[in-house]
């Protein structure tokens, strides 16, 4: 078994419609949810769990845009886990996200799409334990 995470943004919290149709998804896909929680994210921790992506351009609106609201962070646990879930939500753009992948489905924009999932293992530990402890 593994475990990644998973995180809906804050648009779709503050919708408030999909966060159970995303849930689901997931369960579908068999996935097991081991923690959830919805919560509003402090800034530092934010700037840390997107740290890879600090000298781009888009990164102070990424992070400005992850603290403007509750997420709901979620711990998954299934075989092979880190790389289903990446293929489960589809493309970072939601414009080339696969039919049926998750952010075909929620997303809006390259910026608003809906769900963030771990890239690889190593990603999937560093951020489970800044979000989980
Ligand atoms: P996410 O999987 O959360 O990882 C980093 C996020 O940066 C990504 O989803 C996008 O929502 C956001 N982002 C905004 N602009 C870009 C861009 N040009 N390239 C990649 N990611 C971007």
């Amino acid at each position: 078994m593994q475990q990644t995470y998973f995180m809906i943004k804050p648009e779709i919290v503050r919708e408030g419609k999909h966060v159970g149709d995303i849930l689901a998804i997931a369960n579908r896909a068999g996935f097991k949810i081991t923690g959830l929680a919805m919560r509003q994210l402090d800034r530092a921790l934010v700037e840390d769990f997107y740290g890879e992506h600090r000298e781009r351009g888009f990164y102070k609106d990424l992070c400005d845009y992850i603290c403007s609201g509750p997420v709901v962070t979620i711990r998954l646990e299934r075989e092979n886990a880190v790389a289903a879930l990446r293929a489960l939500i589809g493309a970072t753009n939601p414009a080339e996200a696969a039919v049926g992948t998750i952010r075909s489905l929620y997303g809006e924009s390259l910026s608003f799409n809906a769900v963030h999932a771990s890239a690889n293992p190593e990603d999937a530990a560093r951020e489970l334990k800044l979000i989980f402890g």
